[in-house]
């Protein structure tokens, strides 16, 4: 077994949502050991979560400026190789530029910035830093999208015309009604947000996950936001048209207030000869439909599925494997990279996916804005 990667988390304390699937993603492979955090911008609650989980104090600092100094005066083969940035979108930008300045690998929470000039001058970084960068679209780690993207990449559904992806949650029912519940909530505050919620939080994933399965980019698009009150800055729900090339064409749906829905991602991809259906919530079935046949339902672990798919399954089949499990698949192919070994196209989303998400959202945005008009995403 080769030496642990000497990982370091910042945000993604107790009080958080992802910071619990970024640490168990680390741990299942054995690649990572966490040897340093900042898991809060409060030192007390940080050193309290690091005492929880016991992980040694003595490389929990105080702030990630502080971070980076002390760990700059280690010798390389102490200092941390690796950060994830799990902190409100705000901080990914400057967090992500000193790490990439100061020659770390970095994996990152999407939305990889706030803003697509941002993205840019993050790109300028990467390139000038020449290390690995992880983007967390968690979705493409589970082994049947890395099947769906394999079979389209190999003509199975011929040729594509149609896409649907969707991603409705309700969870921002509970607050959106009420101003001041709304004020405490980051995702509703551009500050802390961006200029997009609904769309920079879970439209971004939707749009990631057309582009990952088709091979496609979106070359133009058309959106309509509901931000349902008018003293309300920020989209809560959006609809997006899609076009991929002159005859292909889709859509992205999305909403934080759909009521009763959960985590409710689904793509569809449709061809002239058959289609393919993934959802969130039922990843482990892959459905294969066509006009003639009867419908196939693809699952993982079974010596039929890609090689990138096999890859992502630990199990013989039967035995459910989930969003841990899609989290574990992304930090091993930063491991491999970071490692410098052989690794897969599609193993983990990068910079470039980082870069067009943000085009996105900005571009949705834009459309938006000027009357719901047709917006170039070049
Ligand atoms: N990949 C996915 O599917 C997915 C899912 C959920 C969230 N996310 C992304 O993860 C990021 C965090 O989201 P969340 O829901 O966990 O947010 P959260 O509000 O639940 O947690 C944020 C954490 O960051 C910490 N923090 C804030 N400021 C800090 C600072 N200056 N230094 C150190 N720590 C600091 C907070 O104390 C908290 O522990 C967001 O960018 C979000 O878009 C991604």
């Amino acid at each position: 077994m080769p030496e642990k990667i000497r990982l370091g988390i910042i945000g993604g304390g107790g009080d958080s949502l992802i910071g619990v699937l970024h640490r168990v993603a680390s741990f299942i492979n054995d690649n990572y050991e966490i040897v340093g955090a900042v898991f809060n911008a409060d030192h007390e609650q940080s050193l309290s979560f690091a005492r929880q989980i016991d992980i040694p104090t003595n490389r929990i600092y105080r702030d990630f400026d502080t971070l980076i100094e002390e760990e700059m005066k280690l010798l390389p083969s102490e200092r941390i190789q690796v950060c994830s940035v799990l902190t409100p979108n705000f901080l990914h930008f400057p967090m992500a530029k000193k790490l990439l300045d100061n020659g770390f690998h970095v994996i990152c929470e999407k939305p990889m910035t706030t803003t697509l000039g941002e993205a840019r001058l993050l790109q300028k970084a990467h390139e000038k830093a020449g290390t690995v960068f992880a983007l967390t679209h968690t979705y493409t780690g589970y082994p049947m999208v890395r099947q769906m993207r394999e079979m389209i990449r190999a003509g199975e559904l011929g040729k594509i015309h149609k896409v649907d992806a969707r991603y409705y949650q309700g969870w921002i029912n509970s607050v959106i009604h009420d101003p001041e519940e709304r004020s405490r909530v980051w995702r509703l505050n551009p500050k802390k947000a961006g200029i997009s919620s609904c769309m920079g939080d879970i439209g971004v994933h939707a749009f990631n996950m057309v582009e990952y399965t088709t091979g496609l980019q979106v070359k133009s698009l058309l959106c309509d936001f509901n931000y349902l009150y008018d003293d309300n800055q920020m989209d809560v729900d959006g609809t997006v048209l899609i076009r991929l090339g002159q005859h292909v064409k889709g859509v992205i749906r999305s909403s934080q207030v759909a009521t009763g829905e959960e985590n409710g991602l689904a793509i569809s991809i449709y061809g002239d000869k058959a289609a393919l259906r993934w959802e969130q919530e039922r990843p482990n079935f892959l459905y294969k439909i066509t006009d003639t046949d009867p419908v196939r339902i693809y699952k993982p672990g079974h010596a039929y599925n890609s090689k990138l798919s096999l890859d992502g399954t630990k199990l013989p089949p039967g035995h459910p494997e989930g969003i841990f499990d899609a989290m574990a698949n992304i930090y091993l192919g930063a491991a491999r990279a970071i490692r410098g070994e052989d690794y897969n196209d599609g193993e983990f989303p990068t910079m470039t996916d980082g870069v067009r998400g943000m085009t996105f959202i900005e571009a949705t945005v834009a459309s938006h804005k000027a009357g719901n008009v047709w917006v170039d995403m070049d």
